[in-house]
């Protein structure tokens, strides 16, 4: 699989699957003695959630939930629509949100809310990558991979018009910065 023209590599897959695995042990002692609930959000968390689920050590369940995103393809609204809500119901369960990147992080402000309107024991959120203007939203992220520059990134899950998801890396396109 090619990556876009000009596209640079930011994190190469040695360093993000060492990062997933570290992310996987810390989570994993978080909640020692718990059952986890996790939750992702299609389609670009599944490649972090499929390779960080194998690196938790508590007895997990797995759900999922699709969003779309009203405004244009590149700024988010935080005006969200669920397509695909989630099967599991969360009262009393301990849940993790993954997320693949937050940005403005108004589609995660509203997972939020929403989610925790179901009466979750615990409600915390991993994401993979953040941009920096992530923390204006106000959401609290528990367990971050890493935090990036501002620039458009694609691979491990993150498409440009629904491409490049299966590159092994995150790469930035170049100019997007
Ligand atoms: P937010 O509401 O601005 O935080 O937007 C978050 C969503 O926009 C993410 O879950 C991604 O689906 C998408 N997104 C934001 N930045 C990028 C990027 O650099 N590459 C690919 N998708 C992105
Ligand atoms: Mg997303």
């Amino acid at each position: 699989m090619r990556r876009p023209e000009g596209a640079e590599v930011l994190i190469p897959e040695d360093r993000l699957q060492e990062r997933v695995a570290e992310l996987g042990g810390e989570i994993s002692g978080a909640y020692a003695g718990k059952d986890l609930l996790v939750i992702g959000v299609l389609k670009g968390a599944v490649f972090f959630i499929a390779d960080l689920m194998r690196h938790l050590e508590v007895p997990c369940e797995l759900d999922f939930m699709a969003v779309s995103s009203y405004g244009s393809s590149t700024h988010s609204s935080g005006v969200v629509r669920i397509l695909k809500d989630l099967d599991i119901p969360l009262a009393g369960r301990h849940v993790l949100l993954v997320e693949d990147i937050v940005d403005s992080g108004l589609t995660l402000s509203y997972l939020m809310r929403n989610l925790q309107a179901r009466d979750p024991a615990s409600l915390e959120v991993c994401a993979l990558l953040t941009k920096p203007g992530s923390a204006r939203a106000g959401v609290k992220i528990s367990y971050v991979g890493f935090a990036l520059p501002d620039a458009y990134v694609v691979g491990y899950g993150l498409d440009l018009d629904q491409k490049y998801r299966n590159l092994p890396d995150i790469s930035a396109l170049s100019g997007s910065g």
